[in-house]
């Protein structure tokens, strides 16, 4: 119970420390009818937050080590959990690394110098962290392996969604859509666009979609025109929507251009979703409409879906990974007992693995998972409901931070 309390508590600081901060949050904003009461009892909340949320002397201090600005949700992600740190009466180190690895090696050794008791790291490209990842276990320093999985043994925890389905889920939304299942002698005519072969998770994103559609593909009712089925053929570098655009585009000028009909371009995330969507609308002759995936609910590409462009994106509320995470560093650094019943103690369902992820061979990570969603344009609501969207006059959704 304790916990939950907690939870709330930190689901409560982080959106009036958002308002406080100036972030748009979900909290009711200050009277702005320019009444002088609401607008000095802001101020003091303001104040009050951000003294409670100063650590105290001796705090411990938490490394949070994030992989890009570029990409949406990393910026949530790191404001979530710098946020709830500091609400919770840690002192934290907040790093973007700009999608270069070297530079992440670096921002996570200067952590260590500056002594954090633990690190929580969404890793560019795992391996290019055995250095630093080393470095953390000699200093005794956990470290919490947060969304992309470290292959590293010096990695005590990973929390993350749990991946292979948010693949399963872009494939099985192309066999329902298209009711493969009674496709009859019809044939669909399908490409693949995967993540950053760096990231660890773009593998289970793509495996699960295809695993989830290959039956298809050797049935002959998908055909995959461009004959691009391997994860390094369709894997999109530091999932650039620039990079997916440009192969797109070469793709459809390749294969497309007599006049083949495209039905459906499974993109493994929304950034490359949008590169696709782009190509799509400059350089696809067909007059149907394709079915486009993509997962994270980046602003873009749910304004793309409210316009019928995208349809549909796998959407991990990564302000729940943020509270599992913080709920999980709490319990290490207090040497709790860690096990299934954390996710229970935060009300998110969340499931406590200790068989699918390794760090090494054999050497089994226990993992915190989340469950992904579907969101198509029949569903926006359900993102305006977890207060962190919110919809527009215009029927087009913004985050609220
Ligand atoms: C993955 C992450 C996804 C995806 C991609 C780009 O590792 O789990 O949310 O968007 O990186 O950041």
């Amino acid at each position: 119970m304790k916990k939950k309390l907690l939870a709330m508590a930190l689901v409560a600081a982080m959106t009036v420390s958002m308002a406080a901060c100036g972030g748009s949050s979900s909290a009711p904003a200050a009277d702005n009818s320019g009444s002088e009461a609401a607008t000095e009892e802001a101020a003091t909340e303001e104040a009050a937050t951000e003294e409670a949320a100063a650590p105290a002397e001796g705090a411990m201090k938490i490394g949070i080590s994030m992989p890009t600005q570029s990409l949406e949700r990393w910026n949530r992600d790191g404001q979530y959990l710098d946020e709830q740190f500091k609400a919770a009466g840690y002192e934290t180190i907040l790093t973007y690394s700009d999608n270069q690895s070297d530079r992440q090696v670096n921002d996570i050794q200067n952590m260590i110098a500056e002594g954090v008791n633990l690190l929580i790291v969404a890793a560019i490209d795992g391996e290019a962290l055995n250095t630093a990842m080393n470095e953390a276990a000699e200093q005794n320093i956990p470290v919490i392996s947060y969304d992309r999985l470290i292959l590293n043994d010096a990695v005590s925890y990973y929390v993350s969604f749990d991946n292979y389905t948010v693949g399963k889920l872009q494939g099985e939304f192309v066999r329902d859509t298209l009711d493969l299942d009674n496709a009859g002698d019809k044939v669909y005519n399908i490409e693949f666009t995967a993540g950053d072969p760096a990231d660890n998770n773009a593998g289970y994103f793509f495996n699960g979609a295809f695993d989830t559609l290959s039956p298809y593909i050797e049935s002959g009712v998908l055909n995959v025109v461009s004959g691009q089925t391997d994860f390094d053929s369709v894997a999109t570098d530091q999932w650039s929507t620039d990079t997916a655009l440009e192969r797109a585009q070469n793709i459809l000028g390749s294969y497309y251009a007599d006049g083949t009909q495209l039905d459906v371009w499974l993109c493994s995330n929304d950034s490359t979703a949008l590169g696709v969507a782009q190509a799509i609308t400059s350089d696809y002759a067909g007059s149907n409409s394709v079915i486009i995936t993509g997962q994270d609910g980046d602003e873009a590409n749910l304004k793309n879906i409210v316009d019928g462009i995208q349809t549909m994106t796998v959407y991990k509320n990564v302000a729940n990974e943020a509270i599992v995470t913080m709920g999980l560093a709490e319990a290490m650094l207090k040497g709790e007992t860690i096990d299934a019943s954390l996710c229970d103690t935060f009300g998110i369902e969340c499931a406590y693995d200790t068989e699918s992820y390794q760090t090494s061979e054999g050497n089994k990570c226990p993992s915190f998972l989340l469950v992904p969603s579907v969101i198509t344009k029949d569903n926006l609501q359900e993102l305006v409901d977890t207060g962190l969207y919110t919809m527009g006059e215009d029927g087009y959704l913004a985050a609220t931070k």
